[in-house]
C-alpha cells in the first residue's frame, strides 16, 4: 500500500510528546512490512538541529493556495529507507520558531493559520510529488483538515487522490483546534462546510470535529479510550459526533506500541549501565546514578518513585503534587520528577526541592537523557492521569523493570494489571481509580510497602513487566488490516 502520514511532530526531528514517538515508530513498522510510507510534517529549523542537514530540498516552489493568495513553500526530504521518507514543509513564517505550538505555555496566536497551512501544503505536496496514496492518515486536530480536503471540491476529483481513503487518529481529544469562524477563509473551503456535520461548532470552527465527521475511519490509541470518549466525562463535547461515527462502525481503538530499539534497558545508550531480565544488576547502578544526578541521598533501599510528564491538566500532576507533599512529610520515599508545562506546577515541584533536599530531585524542562535515566533508575513510576489516550511512559517503565503506579483510565487501564498476590504471574503495576491525592498517596504507600516487605513479589512484577511485548509489530498488523478494509470499500 501507498500511505501518506501527516502530522505536526515526529521523533527524532521534533517532539513534544507521544505523537512524535508514534509518528516515528508506526510509519517505520509499516514500511518494514513492505508498504511505501511518506510522512509529512513542518520543517522546524530551530528545533530539528543536526537533522536539518539530513533533509535537503527536493521540491522548490510548492504553490499553496491560502486565503486569496498563493504562498510558496519548499519540500525537504529525509529518505530513511527505500520505503520510508520524511517530507518537511518549509515555510519560515509559520514554522521557524523555537517551540512547536506555544511560547512558554502561551499558544501562538496564529495556530489556526499555521496548521491550515500545513494541511493544505501537505495536500499540495502529495499532488506535486505524484504520490497517489491509497491511504491518507492524519493525526490530531493539526492535520485533520486534510480529511475534509480529500472529500471537498478542492481534491475529490484530483486523479492523484482517485483511490485514496482517509484515516484520522485521535491522540488526544482535549485539543481540538477551535477558532473563530473567520479562519474559514484561509482554508479555501466555502461556507457550505460551516455546518454541524463538518466544521461548525458553537458558531466557531473546530478542526478535529471536521476530521471526525469526514474521515473514512477514525481511530484512537487504546480500546478503553475509544469507549471513554463516547461519554460526556471524557469526550470534551465530541461525544455526540463520536457516537455517530461509532454507530456507523467507523471508530476503533488500537493500542500504541513502543519503539523497542530506543526504549530497551539492554541497549539503551543514555543509561550508565545496561541490564536485562536475565541479569538486572545494572538497574541498581542506574538508581545510584539517578540519585547522584538529581541530588538525592544515596540510599539503595529507599523506594524511588519516578515521573516524566508534560505538566498538563490531563496528567493529574496537580494531584501528584499534593500526594507527593504528604509522602515527603510522612514517609521514607524518594522522588525523581522531570517535566515542564503549567508554570504553577513547575513552581510547586521546584519548591519541594528546596524544602525536602535529598528526598526529591526535580528537573524542569525537556531532557530526553534524563527521561531515560529516570525510567531505568526508579523503582516505581507514577502516572496519575485524569485521562490518558494511551500513554507510552508506563510501557517504557515496565520494559525497564520499573513498576508503574497508574490511575485506571484509557491506555493505562489497557496496559497495567493491578498487583494481586493470587495472580502474581499477571501483575505488572499498582492501580487506583479515584483521582484524589489521598488515593494516589495510599497507592504509592502500598507499592512502597510491597517493595520493602515483599521483595520477591515485587521482583516478580518487575520481571512480568520486562517480559511484556509492547513492540509495534502487532499494532502495525492491526493498522494494516484497517487500511485494507478501507481500500476494499472504495
Ligand atoms: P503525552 O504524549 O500525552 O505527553 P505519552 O506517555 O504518550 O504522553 O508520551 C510522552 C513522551 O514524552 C514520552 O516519550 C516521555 O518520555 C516524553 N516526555 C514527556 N515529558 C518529557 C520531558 N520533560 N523531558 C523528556 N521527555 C519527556
Ligand atoms: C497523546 C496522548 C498519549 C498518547 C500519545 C500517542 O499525546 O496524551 O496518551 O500515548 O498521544 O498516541
Amino acid at each position: 500500500m501507498n500511505i501518506c502520514w501527516i502530522c505536526s511532530e515526529a521523533a527524532p526531528y521534533a517532539k513534544s510528546g507521544g505523537l512524535a514517538d508514534v509518528s516515528a515508530a508506526l510509519p517505520a513498522a509499516l514500511a518494514e512490512k513492505g508498504h511505501k510510507v511518506s510522512v509529512f510534517l513542518p520543517y522546524y529549523p530551530q528545533i530539528m538541529g543536526d537533522f536539518c542537514a539530513s533533509a535537503p530540498v527536493c521540491f522548490k516552489l510548492l504553490e499553496v493556495p491560502f486565503g486569496w493568495i498563493s504562498e510558496w513553500a519548499s519540500i525537504r526530504r529525509h529518505r530513511v529507507s527505500d520505503n520510508l521518507s520524511y517530507y518537511f514543509i518549509e515555510f519560515q513564517r509559520y514554522f521557524d520558531r523555537p517551540f512547536l505550538y506555544d511560547y512558554y505555555g502561551v499558544e501562538f496566536g496564529d495556530n489556526a493559520e499555521r496548521f491550515t497551512f500545513l494541511s493544505r501544503a501537505a495536500m499540495q505536496a502529495i499532488v506535486a510529488l505524484k504520490l497517489e496514496p491509497d491511504i491518507l492518515h492524519t493525526n490530531d486536530w493539526h492535520t485533520s483538515l486534510c480529511n475534509v480536503y480529500l472529500k471537498s471540491h478542492l481534491y475529490a476529483k484530483s486523479p492523484n487522490f482517485a483511490g485514496t481513503r482517509s484515516v484520522l487518529t485521535i491522540h488526544n481529544i482535549g485539543y481540538q483546534g477551535i477558532f473563530p469562524k473567520g479562519n474559514l477563509f484561509n482554508t479555501g473551503l466555502g461556507w457550505e462546510f460551516f455546518n454541524y456535520t463538518c466544521l461548525e461548532y458553537f458558531d466557531q470552527i473546530n478542526f478535529l470535529k471536521a476530521g471526525i465527521m469526514t474521515a473514512d475511519s477514525v481511530t484512537t490509541v487504546s480500546p478503553s479510550y475509544a469507549r471513554e470518549i463516547l461519554t460526556p466525562g471524557y469526550g470534551f463535547s465530541m461525544e455526540n459526533a463520536l457516537q455517530h461515527v461509532h454507530f456507523e462502525g467507523r471508530l476503533t481503538g488500537i493500542l500504541n506500541g513502543i519503539c523497542t530499539s530506543e526504549w530497551s534497558p539492554s541497549t539503551d545508550k543514555f543509561i550508565p549501565h545496561n541490564y536485562s531480565a536475565a541479569d538486572i544488576s545494572g538497574k541498581s547502578m542506574c538508581k545510584a546514578a539517578l540519585q547522584k544526578e538529581l541530588g538525592l541521598s544515596n540510599k539503595p533501599r529507599i523506594p524511588l518513585v519516578g515521573c516524566v510528564s508534560r505538566f498538563a491538566y490531563q496528567k493529574g500532576i496537580d494531584v501528584l503534587a499534593e500526594a507527593v507533599e504528604k509522602l515527603l512529610i510522612h514517609d521514607n520515599i524518594q522522588f525523581a520528577v522531570l517535566g515542564a508545562g503549567e508554570s504553577y506546577l513547575e513552581a510547586i515541584f521546584s519548591d519541594f526541592c528546596r524544602r525536602f533536599p535529598g528526598k526529591i530531585g526535580v528537573f524542569v524542562g525537556y531532557n530526553n537523557l534524563l527521561a531515560h535515566l529516570i525510567t531505568a533508575g526508579s523503582d516505581l513510576f507514577a502516572m496519575p492521569s485524569r485521562y490518558e489516550p494511551c500513554g507510552l511512559s508506563q510501557m517504557y517503565s515496565m520494559q525497564y523493570g520499573t513498576v508503574p503506579v497508574v490511575r485506571l483510565t484509557g491506555g493505562l487501564e489497557d496496559t497495567v494489571f493491578n498487583y494481586n498476590p493470587e495472580i502474581l504471574g499477571k501483575s505488572t503495576g499498582f492501580t487506583f481509580r479515584d483521582l484524589y491525592p489521598q488515593s494516589l498517596a495510599n497507592t504509592i504507600r502500598w507499592a512502597a510497602g510491597i517493595y520493602k516487605f515483599k521483595p520477591a513479589h515485587f521482583k516478580k512484577m518487575m520481571l512480568n513487566g520486562m517480559g511484556q511485548d509492547f513492540s509495534w509489530r502487532h499494532t502495525a498488523d492491526i493498522y494494516e488490516q484497517l487500511y485494507k478494509k478501507n481500500i476494499e470499500r472504495r
